[in-house]
């Protein structure tokens, strides 16, 4: 499974990026927002900072506005994918930016069936939101293995993006489930890393080796 950081803070993305395992980013608007910086100049920077595919959101609510957005984020960098919503707006620019070899993340998928539709469409990412779902009450990290099913029947090449993650139990689950992509805030990327046994291992460990340094001093 891939992992990707979800979000539009350089420092966060740099720092990613310098583990080695980051190999792709997904922003919108809120946390472009959350940035307050211009949305263009921060998807420059972040496309060259990761040379993986990099997610940023149309806010058009018509197909033409959601195309002609599309088009002109494609220009920043070759690694762009365009994120348009699951309406049928959305399906209907998602066909007509695939046409112009330009690839698509649908976003804001809740159910299997929204899924199976962009699948059709022929997006290149689907990101259904497991946090968003787990807040309305219903299991999100089933609905990956729902996608996951109905892509494996069909050999549908879109990949499924996990989304909306909330935790480092979310990153294990959708894993399970099959993701292909895991798209995560960097405080769940960097708790990946933990366990307090492998603390109290290496402090064990390195407590052995100074023993033994000192018996051979003797
Ligand atoms: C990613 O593409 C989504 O926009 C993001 O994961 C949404 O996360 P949220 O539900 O925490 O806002």
């Amino acid at each position: 499974m891939q992992l990707f950081l979800d979000t539009a803070n350089l420092d966060e993305i740099r720092q990613g990026a310098g583990t080695g395992l980051i190999t792709g980013v997904t922003t919108n608007p809120t946390l472009i927002m959350k940035e307050g910086k211009d949305y263009k100049k921060t998807l420059k920077e972040i496309c060259n900072i990761v040379k993986g595919p990099v997610s940023a959101e149309t806010v058009s609510l018509n197909a033409e506005g959601m195309v002609k957005e599309g088009k002109e984020f494609a220009k920043i960098a070759k690694n762009i994918v365009v994120k348009v919503p699951m309406t049928p707006e959305g399906m209907k620019a998602c066909r007509l930016l695939v046409k112009s070899g330009i690839k698509v993340n649908t976003t804001l998928v809740f159910s299997a069936n929204q899924a199976l539709l962009a699948a059709k469409a022929g997006t290149y990412f689907v990101s259904p939101f497991i946090g968003r779902l787990d807040d309305a009450g219903e299991k999100g990290t089933e609905l990956i293995r729902e996608i996951r099913q109905i892509y494996d029947n069909y050999g549908f090449k879109s990949q499924i993006l996990a989304a909306s993650i909330r935790s480092t139990e979310h990153v294990k689950e959708v894993a399970m489930a099959g993701a292909d992509i895991a798209t995560m805030p960097f405080k769940v990327y960097e708790q990946l890393f933990n366990h307090a046994l492998t603390d109290k291992g290496i402090k064990m460990f390195l407590d052995d080796w100074q023993k033994l340094q000192r018996q051979l001093k003797k």
